[in-house]
C-alpha cells in the first residue's frame, strides 16, 4: 500500500482511503486490512474524484487539514472517502433533494467531520452563515447551468482550489461533449486559471474534471 497523496493509498491498480470509522462500509466498498489499519476501495465508476486519480491527477487539493464546501453532495459516496482523509477539517455537504440527503444525514451521525445542509447550491446566500472558511469547493451537479453555479460559490467563499465535475450533456445535448468542454473551459477561464482538465471516460462517460 503506497501513499500517493495526502490520505490516498494505491495498491495495485486500485485507489483507497483508510477508513475512519473500521469495520463499517457506506456502499459495499472493498474492505481491506493491512497491519492495524483498514482501507476502503475507492471505486472510480462510483466516485469522479477516484476517476480523475486514476485518470493522472497530478496534484490532489485536499489534506488532513481542509474545510471542504461540498455542492451535490448526494448520498455522501464520494464525500465518505473525502471524510476519511480530512481527519482535522471538515466537509460541508450541500444537496438539495430530500432522498439522497436522508442517506446522508445517517452518514454524518456517524462521520463527524461532514455536516448536512439541505439547501440549493444556486442560493449561496442560504448557507453562507452555516460555512465557516473554505479550502476547497468541491462541485458534482449535473445541471445546464452548473458552470454559473460553479463561479458564483467560488466567488463567495473565495477557496484556494475549486474542483468542478462537468456533465456535458446535461449543459446540451446536441453539442458534442468536447465542444462543450471546451466552451466550459473557455469560461472558467475567464474567471480562473485551470490547473488541470482531465476527461473521465470510461469510468464516467462525457465528463470532465476541471480544478482550479
Ligand atoms: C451526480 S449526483 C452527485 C454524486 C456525488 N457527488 C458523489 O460522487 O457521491 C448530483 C447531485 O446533485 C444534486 N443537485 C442538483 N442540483 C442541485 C442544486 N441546485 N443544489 C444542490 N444540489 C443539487 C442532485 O440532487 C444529485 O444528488
Amino acid at each position: 500500500m503506497k501513499e500517493i497523496f495526502d490520505g490516498v493509498y494505491k495498491d495495485g491498480n486500485r485507489i483507497f482511503t483508510e477508513n475512519l470509522i473500521p469495520g463499517k462500509k457506506v456502499y459495499n466498498e472493498r474492505l481491506l486490512r493491512k497491519g492495524n489499519k483498514e482501507y476502503r476501495s475507492w471505486n472510480p465508476y462510483r466516485s469522479k474524484m477516484a476517476a480523475a486519480i486514476l485518470k493522472g491527477l497530478k496534484k490532489f487539493p485536499i489534506n488532513r487539514k481542509s474545510n471542504i464546501l461540498y455542492l451535490g453532495v448526494a448520498s455522501g459516496t464520494t464525500a465518505s472517502h473525502f471524510s476519511d482523509i480530512v481527519r482535522e477539517g471538515m466537509i460541508y455537504g450541500i444537496e438539495v433533494a430530500f432522498r439522497p440527503m436522508k442517506n446522508f444525514i445517517k452518514l454524518c451521525q456517524e462521520r463527524k467531520n461532514m455536516l448536512p445542509i439541505l439547501a440549493d447550491a444556486n442560493k449561496p446566500e442560504r448557507y453562507e452563515a452555516i460555512v465557516e472558511s473554505v479550502d476547497v469547493l468541491y462541485q458534482d451537479i449535473a445541471q445546464k447551468n452548473q458552470v454559473e453555479i460553479f463561479i458564483k460559490n467560488m466567488e463567495r467563499f473565495e477557496p484556494k482550489h475549486g474542483i468542478i465535475m462537468v456533465k456535458a450533456r446535461s449543459i446540451d445535448i446536441s453539442m458534442k461533449p468536447n465542444q462543450v468542454f471546451e466552451k466550459v473551459k473557455q469560461e472558467i477561464k475567464k474567471h480562473y486559471e485551470i490547473e488541470e482538465a482531465i476527461k473521465l471516460a470510461p469510468y464516467a462517460k462525457d465528463h470532465i474534471a476541471i480544478f482550479v
